[in-house]
């Protein structure tokens, strides 16, 4: 992952606030804010051990709270003040009831997730991303089902002025401080393959990150699922009718039906004032 110490770095989700200590400790990236979802005492809580006391006896500010979907409760003195938003392995915590799950909207969990990381997108680059710095926001993610299935390189709200610009592999061992956790539970994660997905500003150059294009966004592989490439059009005829790929095509079918759907709401809204 491409960190430069002089970036004013934020980062959102950040469960136990290893991610984010690491960063300040390990890396030396000293214009930090850390964000979290939990309040203080729920992730107190939560995980026994955790980094508040550390990022704030160093002075790095630790906002608790900050739920990445509702940009009504993002505190304006982060607007526009960063060159990096990270979300290490964003995850939607799990229902707690059946009414829980159907106040939201019944989606299936992968089109929740994807919400995820769509409003997280969204938000980063309307409010926290600085016009005139880097304009970067890092995803990470594993590179296994069922994260693997929620098409991240696709994931871009505002395609006009932001593109996904690449991949890099994630190297745990690049943070000896950082410690993967459960999203619910006092849990450590086994670490797995993961990727950094990044997205940048469509007029900046990010050459120095040394990034890897989506085969999704190659001629001749798969727009959906990264296979490839095909030499034939029977080839690719094979691949699309592949257990695999529908699979894919059905969750792609459901996120396409949320965005078009909440789309015509937002359209109502217009006309409808
Ligand atoms: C798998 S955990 C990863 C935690 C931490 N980022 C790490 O790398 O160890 C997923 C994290 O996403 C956070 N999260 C889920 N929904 C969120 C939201 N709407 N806003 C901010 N954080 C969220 C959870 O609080 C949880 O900490």
């Amino acid at each position: 992952m491409y960190l430069h110490q002089d970036w004013r770095v934020l980062t959102v989700g950040d469960g136990d606030l290893s991610f984010s200590w690491s960063i300040f400790k390990d890396l030396a990236v000293t214009q930090l804010t850390a964000s979290v979802l939990d309040d203080k005492d729920t992730l107190a809580a939560k995980y026994s051990q955790n980094q508040m006391a550390s990022l704030n006896a160093n002075g790095v500010k630790v906002f608790h709270g900050l739920d990445i979907c509702d940009k009504d409760c993002f505190p304006a003195s982060l607007y526009n003040a960063f060159d990096l938003v990270i979300f290490q392995f964003p995850l939607i915590p799990a229902f707690s009831s059946k009414a829980e799950f159907e106040s939201k909207g019944k989606l299936h969990k992968n089109t929740l997730n994807r919400l995820l990381i769509w409003r997280f997108l969204q938000h980063s680059f309307d409010y926290f991303l600085d016009p005139k710095g880097k304009q970067l926001a890092y995803v990470t993610s594993k590179d296994v089902k069922p994260y693997s299935h929620w098409n991240i390189e696709n994931l871009t709200p505002n395609p006009q002025q932001v593109g996904f610009k690449g991949w890099v592999e994630f190297q745990q061992l690049d943070f000896p401080s950082y410690q993967l956790r459960n999203v619910d539970r006092d849990k450590v994660l086994k670490s797995t393959a993961s990727k950094t997905y990044v997205w940048g500003n469509n007029h900046c150059d990010y050459a120095e990150l040394n990034l890897t294009p989506s085969n999704k966004h190659q001629a001749n592989y798969c727009n959906l699922c990264g296979k490839g490439p095909f030499f034939t059009e029977d080839d690719r005829q094979v691949h699309t009718h592949s257990a695999f790929h529908l699979r894919l095509a059905g969750y792609e079918q459901l996120w396409q039906a949320y965005l078009t759907q909440n789309e015509q709401i937002n359209l109502e809204l217009f006309h409808s004032n």
